[in-house]
């Protein structure tokens, strides 16, 4: 079978090599997928830069979620059988032919639901269900702001939100501008030429905004916390900011740690807020029955039309690596896929 290697970090036209290698086999609690669709997520690209600490060494398969048919089953694996339509979180590897993924991040997918916005559920849709969903408890007219609200998460993000009620702020660069009022977002605000902390404060007073879900980082966390209500909650998931420009520290350097601030626990407790990180990595690794808890309620709400993942663009395997300089360059609007 064909795999893509990640073999050079760097830039998408000469990092990665379609090679052949070995057919994977189904381990007691694996699923092996025929892969359709490869769906490409943020987190891609600044593995691709040498810049993401979970992604596994050169020449890497990269790849967090496919959408497909089930080839082989585990002995273990009850929920999925050979021939199945299914999404899947494949914890990398997922740029192949066939790939080999633990059964909890695999579900089945009916046939209204294609296989290109299917690879959309497993990383974006989770991170969002689980930021907004799990982690706080919305309830009608909360105040919302939701940052890169037109990326694969943050339009999943806004179509939850309006789904139980609240006002959604969405924030987001010039062209995507028409895509987020389309999406529901009732305050849309260009982060590229307005500070969006004044056009928050100016429309709705200041230490205003009930819940912050922010995968931007640096100074966008710090004016965040000043917008955050007494009681109010910030939901921390990405980093984008830090990995601009940013060619050697990892998400682990002490630029990118101290981007953020320093909160101490004692003025969360005073103002009754918290700060929430989430890393849809470590809930599958450390509990994989929340992880397929939230991918099943997942597929419910895409299959009643709440979530509705929306495909920017697909490519294919040929064009592998304008696919990666297309999500690079913020030309995305909801999920990149690629095609074999
Ligand atoms: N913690 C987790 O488990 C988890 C899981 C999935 C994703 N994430 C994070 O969530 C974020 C969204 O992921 P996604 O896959 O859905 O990507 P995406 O939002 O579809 O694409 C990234 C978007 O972020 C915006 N952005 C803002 N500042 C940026 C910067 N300095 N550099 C690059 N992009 C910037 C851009 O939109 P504009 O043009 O509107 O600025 C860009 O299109 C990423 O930060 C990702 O790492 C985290």
């Amino acid at each position: 079978m064909k795999a893509i290697y990640l073999t050079k970090y760097g830039k998408a036209a000469e990092a990665f090599e379609i090679r052949e290698t070995a057919m994977p086999s189904a381990q007691a609690d694996q699923v092996v997928i025929k892969v359709h669709s490869i769906g490409l997520n943020f987190a891609d690209v600044v593995a691709r830069r040498g810049l993401y600490p979970d992604a596994p060494k050169n020449p890497a398969i990269l790849g967090y979620d496919v959408a497909g048919w089930v080839h082989a089953v585990g002995s273990n694996v009850t929920h999925v059988k050979e021939g199945d339509r299914v999404t899947a979180l494949t914890r990398f590897g997922g740029y192949s032919e066939y790939v080999a993924t633990l059964s909890y991040g695999v579900s089945k997918i009916d046939d209204t639901i294609a296989f290109e916005e299917a690879t959309a559920l497993s990383t974006q849709a989770c991170t969002a269900y689980y930021s907004l969903c799990e982690c706080v408890n919305l309830h009608p007219d909360d105040l919302v702001l939701i940052h890169a609200a037109a990326g694969g998460v943050g339009s999943i993000m806004t179509q939850i939100a309006k789904h139980k009620g609240c006002k959604v702020i969405g924030t987001a660069s010039s062209r995507k501008l028409d895509y987020l009022k389309q999406n529901g977002v009732d305050q849309v605000i260009d982060y590229t030429v307005l500070d969006f902390q004044s056009a928050i404060e100016d429309r709705h007073g200041k230490k205003s905004v009930d819940y912050i879900f922010d995968s931007i980082g640096g100074k966008t966390f710090k004016k965040g916390m000043k917008l955050l209500k007494p009681s109010g909650k910030m939901i921390t998931y990405g980093a984008a900011a830090q990995m601009q420009g940013n060619k050697s520290g990892t998400l682990r350097s002490i630029p990118v740690v101290l981007g953020f601030g320093i909160f101490s626990p004692l003025q969360m407790l005073m103002q009754s807020q918290a700060i929430i990180g989430v890393n849809m990595l470590r809930v599958g690794d450390h509990k994989p029955k929340v992880f397929n808890h939230v991918l099943n309620e997942v597929i419910k709400m895409t299959t009643a039309g709440i979530i509705k993942p929306r495909v920017s663009k697909t490519f294919t395997v040929d064009e592998f690596a304008e696919a990666h300089q297309y999500l690079e360059d913020r030309k995305s609007m909801g999920k990149v896929v690629v095609n074999w």
